[in-house]
């Protein structure tokens, strides 16, 4: 079974619309402002879509009563059942604040084939699908890892590209980088976009590491897979809440890496509208009574790796 080419449409539809409304609030440093627009936007969209929805990475669980929450059905309860994984804002002080990178993403699969991520950090490591199997691992030491990618890329180690958010919890890793003299890409916001640098050669990236959102994580694996790239991640769980709601959304081994095929499995579509101009996509543009929106789609099973830009009525 895999999930028709016509949703593409559909879900590319919604990202541009939960775009779009976000973009009304593009530096004005009010980033909740900014996340409820394409939150009630994305929901609404999808609520007209002929599927049985569920959101499985969401805006949060049942209990804090936001929408899009964990759990909750979407769509018009007609077709195929799907899995749902929503960042109707990736990266809201980037909105707020007027900076590049902040996107309106989601993530499809058929049920059941999209891990149900803790909202907890996630440390996580993707290389592209160019490096051989077995050559990276997040349990290697960095310096192996970086080591085995040169050779992969027949680059030297100083002419590797690191990309990482800006952290003090990442100054051990930027502190070997510098060592070995490797370029980094610091980012401040939107490790989606991030772990993505590293699927194409014309983004300069050859790895992306560090910690970020676990749910981050699920959504960027889905599209690192349509690549064939290799992706890695392990929860990090410090509050005993967090334990607690692993444990039961039925995580036995709190340590575990996961392989991008136990995050994602079958098919799956990713879509990802720019609010603001970004490495991926440019940022929502007006024309008169029309919104341009660009879109990064992967759909797995036709093989779809595009950026789709689309002109709409303003609304
Ligand atoms: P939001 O859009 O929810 O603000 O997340 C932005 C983000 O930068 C993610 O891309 C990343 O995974 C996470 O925050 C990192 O969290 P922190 O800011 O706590 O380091």
């Amino acid at each position: 079974m895999s999930l028709e080419i016509s949703f593409i449409d559909l879900f590319e539809s919604v990202t541009s619309k939960a775009a779009f409304a976000a973009s009304k609030f593009v530096g004005k440093n009010d980033k909740i402002s900014a996340d409820k627009a394409a939150v009630d936007v994305m929901r609404s969209e999808i609520n007209k879509l002929d599927i049985k929805g569920k959101v499985v990475i969401g805006e949060g669980e049942l209990d804090e009563a936001p929408m899009l929450y964990i759990g909750e059905e979407l769509g018009t309860k007609k077709g195929i059942a799907i899995d749902i994984a929503v960042d109707p804002v990736e990266g809201t002080n980037l909105v707020a604040k007027n900076l590049p990178g902040g996107i309106s993403v989601l993530a499809i699969s058929e049920k059941g084939n999209l891990f149900n991520a803790p909202e907890t950090y996630m440390n996580k490591i993707a290389v592209g699908n160019d490096v051989e199997k077995g050559a990276i691992d997040i349990d290697y030491d960095l310096k192996k890892n970086l080591s085995n990618l040169a050779d992969c890329k027949n680059k030297k180690i100083s002419d590797l590209t690191v990309c990482l958010l800006d952290r003090p919890r990442h100054l051990k890793i930027i502190n070997t980088l510098d060592d070995l003299n490797i370029n980094k890409k610091l980012i401040t916001d939107g490790d989606v976009t991030g772990a993505l640098l590293v699927t194409d050669k014309r983004f300069n990236v050859d790895m992306f590491i560090g910690i970020g959102g676990g749910p981050e994580g699920v959504i960027a694996a889905s599209a690192l897979d349509a690549y064939g790239c290799f992706f890695q991640g392990r929860f990090l769980f410090t509050e005993n809440n967090d334990i607690k709601r692993a444990k039961s959304m039925g995580i036995k081994d709190l340590n575990k890496k996961y392989e991008i095929n136990e995050i994602v499995s079958g098919d799956s579509i990713f879509v990802a509208t720019g609010i603001t101009d970004g490495d991926l996509t440019k940022g929502i543009k007006i024309n008169k009574n029309k919104f341009i929106s660009q879109t990064f789609i992967t759909h797995k099973s036709s093989n779809t790796k595009e950026i789709r830009i689309n002109e709409s009525e303003i609304f």
